[in-house]
């Protein structure tokens, strides 16, 4: 471990053993990656935290909750669907912690789920900010400040490349659309979201974390998956454990409004800007968007 992972490790260790009561801590995309590490480094630095973990992967979960606290538990849901996160969300009666870590590597096109939202595009973005909808009343009421970290990629996002005719690229799909339009709202959406007073004890946090040693490429063909799984080997990749203290390092130094993180969990300030025009847009497109098959 560096010394600056150290130093984190040790900010994160001091913050969550010295909160006023244990958090309630929800993780989606726990049972795997960086979801997982967050969970248990959690866990260790706070073992009365309940922690709830959201994924597929029972079996990944069942070994994840062995290692923490007994009030920890799992919910089974497909998260690129609309109707599964609304009632997975129903099951949870608190929460001070929303980590936002589902994700998929493919370079397939666009592929609909049968609410006929992209599947990537559903992962990376849509569910994400359904979950915040769902969640925002018990994340307002949390005794220790609500917080939502974004794992995305808080650096590379270009607003004024959004295709604001077709926003959830159902006739103009590419690759490099859907990525800079996970980032873009993802960055719209916490601006709105920081800014809303009913909202002033929230911090809505957008990270990215670089490459980590995940089986995230897993999935991707050979020709793709295996010279990044050499990068990622040769040293230019970090352990998700290391990931997940700086993640954690840069949600719990935020405590209000709206920030961006780099990989180390330090502030990003060069971003493209904003204007309201684009966030009225968001909002909009993305109420309509998650309201799928309700
Ligand atoms: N690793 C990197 O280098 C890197 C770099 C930049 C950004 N990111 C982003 O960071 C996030 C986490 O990546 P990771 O590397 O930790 O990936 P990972 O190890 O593959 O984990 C992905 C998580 O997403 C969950 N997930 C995927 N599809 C799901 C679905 N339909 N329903 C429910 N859960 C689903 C998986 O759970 P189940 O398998 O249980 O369904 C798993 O817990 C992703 O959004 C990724 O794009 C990663």
């Amino acid at each position: 471990m560096s010394c600056a992972v150290q130093a984190a490790s040790a900010f994160n260790a001091r913050t969550l053993s010295s909160l006023k009561s244990p958090p309630n801590v929800v993780v989606v995309g726990g049972t795997s990656g960086i979801g997982r590490a967050i969970a248990l480094s959690i866990g260790q630095h706070c073992p009365s935290a309940s922690i709830t973990i959201i994924g597929r992967n029972q079996s990944a979960a069942d070994e994840i909750l062995s290692q923490l606290g007994s009030k920890s538990k799992f919910i089974r849901a497909d998260v690129s669907l609309m109707s599964e996160i609304r009632a997975a969300t129903k099951k949870i009666d608190a929460v001070d912690m929303l980590i936002l870590s589902q994700g998929i590597l493919t370079l397939a096109g666009r592929t609909p789920t049968t609410e006929n939202i992209d599947n990537k595009l559903a992962l990376h973005y849509y569910g994400r900010a359904l979950f915040v909808k769902e969640l925002l009343p018990l994340l307002r009421s949390s005794p220790i400040g609500g917080k939502v970290l974004f794992i995305l990629d808080s650096l590379r996002s270009n607003p004024s490349k959004v295709n604001w005719n077709d926003m959830s690229l159902e006739n103009s799909y590419s690759l490099s659309a859907a990525a800079n339009h996970a980032m873009s709202f993802t960055d719209i959406i916490i601006q709105y979201y920081g800014s809303q007073p009913e909202n002033s004890n929230v911090a809505f946090i957008h990270a990215y974390p670089s490459g980590v040693k995940t089986p995230l490429a897993n999935s991707l063909p050979f020709y793709a998956r295996l010279p990044m799984k050499a990068a990622l080997a040769a040293g230019l990749g970090v352990s998700p454990e290391d990931c997940a203290e700086y993640m954690i390092y840069g949600m719990l130094g935020t405590d209000k409004g709206w920030k961006f993180i780099d990989n180390k969990g330090e502030v990003v300030t060069k971003k493209h800007p904003v204007q309201e025009e684009m966030l009225q847009k968001v909002v909009e497109h993305t109420s309509q968007m998650t309201s799928a098959n309700q």
